[in-house]
């Protein structure tokens, strides 16, 4: 029977994040693992994401370089190399993140774990682990639909299209969420024909976005040669001999060679002995919490993909680490999802944080809203990235910024100034008060915090 202040259910960016800072405040802790350190975000998810995307960007640039005199022959494309070199970021994090456990001090478990007792972990080793409080971190699983099963050859997970084995000539994709739309991006960069497949009236209906961002990469996306079908149901497939033919409910067919599934997320929260402990959890699987993401047991907290909230990695490590500063200090830092930005990674990138006009709107909030096209900044022709907009939504009594919305080239870099903002309760003077380097794209923040005061430079005030 092992013993510790803190177990940690859960190695991925909410657990691992958690298990650190309260080994720094001074807990036992330990983490227990079964597959790789990192979980989704680094292993299945925003990092591959993230590296192919980058890598596929480069194809996208050498296409286009033509139009100022510079002229590559056609790129080729070693599939093995960059799977390979893909799977080396990742392998270096997955070590860094090793590494940082042991130094301080973190204990780490390679088992399969489930809760026992209020305060006891069963391990698939056969061993035990009793602790003080339990912090439930497993995450999160990729929804299936049984007309599309992910083990059929012809139909993807995620997972699947992250290896790039393989270029399918047409690739369809199954929901217009944030997954398929970023996969969306890399697979037509990389060469293949996409088809986009959403049930909604809209794609990236689950984020709170404004619908001129939404209409802005629409355009972009289907500029580019990808077809978006909203307002549609996929049915069913049948294969024929070398591809496959997808059904919808209009009675439309599509033949294409590979069907992406990416229609969503659902907790990893069964077979965790949840029950046996009396842990609640919602009719959706996520397990229930208060506002110090406690648990209806109190010795068991549950943060990140587990719980009710946006399913993001630096949302799961904001949760980690409030509840190890609740454990290790006795009090909790005040949260707020309006605060959490999100990055999307398509071309053009699109960033958010805080809350759309039409959010603030229904709050009955009187806004002021202030936008400034990249089209307008020089550095952003000088990247050729004329495409997207900053919009800036503030309380029209005290100014106070609301919420950014962010279309454009380096989005998701870009959305961090307005974050500080928004968490911190600055005003629009804040931001174009404060003088920014020129010729740079955070400029465009600026500019849109002065639009909204009537006083831009270099965009006619309305
Ligand atoms: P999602 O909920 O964002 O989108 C799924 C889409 O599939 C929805 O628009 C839904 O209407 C549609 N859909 C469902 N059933 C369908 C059907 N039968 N036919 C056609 N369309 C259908 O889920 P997604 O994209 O799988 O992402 C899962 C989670 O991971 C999300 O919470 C997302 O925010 C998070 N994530 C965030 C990233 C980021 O912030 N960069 C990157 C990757 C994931």
């Amino acid at each position: 029977m092992m013993k510790t202040d803190l177990a940690v259910l859960g190695g991925g960016p909410g657990g691992y994040v958690c298990a650190i800072r309260a080994a720094q405040l001074g807990l036992r802790a330990a983490v227990i693992e079964e597959q790789a350190l990192g979980g989704t975000c680094l292993n299945w998810g925003c990092i591959p994401t993230k590296a192919l995307f980058s890598a596929t960007k480069l194809l996208s640039q050498a296409s286009e370089a033509e139009d100022i005199g510079i002229a590559f022959d056609s790129p080729t494309i070693d599939l093995q190399k960059l799977a390979s070199w893909k799977n080396r970021v990742v392998a270096t994090l997955v070590d860094g993140i090793d590494t940082l456990l042991s130094k301080n001090g973190v204990e780490v478990i390679r088992a399969r774990g489930a809760l026992s007792s209020q305060r006891e972990i069963v391990l698939s080793t056969g061993d035990r682990l009793t602790a003080d409080h339990i912090v439930i971190a497993t995450g999160s699983d990729t929804v299936q639909i049984p007309p599309f099963p992910f083990d059929h050859p012809a139909i993807w997970s995620s997972d699947d299209a992250l290896t790039v084995r393989e270029i399918p000539e047409r690739l369809a994709i199954i929901g217009g969420g944030v997954i398929g739309l970023e996969l969306a991006t890399i697979y037509q960069r990389l060469g293949s024909r996409v088809l986009v497949i959403e049930l909604l009236p809209e794609i990236l209906s689950t984020a709170d976005l404004d619908r001129r961002t939404v209409s802005t990469l629409k355009r972009s996306m289907t500029n580019k040669g990808m077809t978006i079908l909203t307002n549609t149901a996929a049915e069913s497939f049948e294969t024929q001999d070398d591809y496959v033919v997808l059904k919808t409910a209009d009675g439309a067919q599509h033949c294409v060679d590979r069907i992406l599934v990416a229609v969503g997320r659902r907790p990893r929260t069964r077979d965790i002995g949840l029950e046996a402990c009396g842990i609640e959890v919602d009719e959706r699987g996520f397990i229930r919490v208060n506002d110090s993401l406690q648990t209806s047991v109190p010795t068991v907290y549950a943060i990140g993909d587990a719980v009710p909230g946006p399913m993001l990695a630096h949302k799961a490590s904001s949760d980690g680490i409030r509840v190890a500063e609740t454990l290790a200090q006795g009090h909790c830092q005040p949260s707020s999802y309006d605060l959490i930005p999100q990055a999307i990674f398509t071309d053009p990138e699109i960033a958010s944080v805080g809350v759309s006009e039409a959010a603030a709107k229904a709050a009955g909030k009187a806004t002021l809203v202030g936008r400034f096209p990249f089209a307008a900044l020089g550095k952003a022709l000088g990247m050729r990235e004329p495409d997207g907009f900053f919009q800036v939504v503030a309380d029209s009594e005290d100014h106070r910024i609301l919420g950014v919305q962010i279309i454009g080239a380096e989005a998701s870099d870009l959305i961090s100034e307005a974050a500080i903002a928004v968490q911190s309760g600055l005003t629009l003077e804040a931001i174009a008060d404060a003088i920014h380097p020129h010729p740079t794209l955070p400029e465009g923040l600026k500019e849109a915090a002065e639009n909204a005061l009537g006083r831009s430079i270099h965009a006619i005030n309305r």
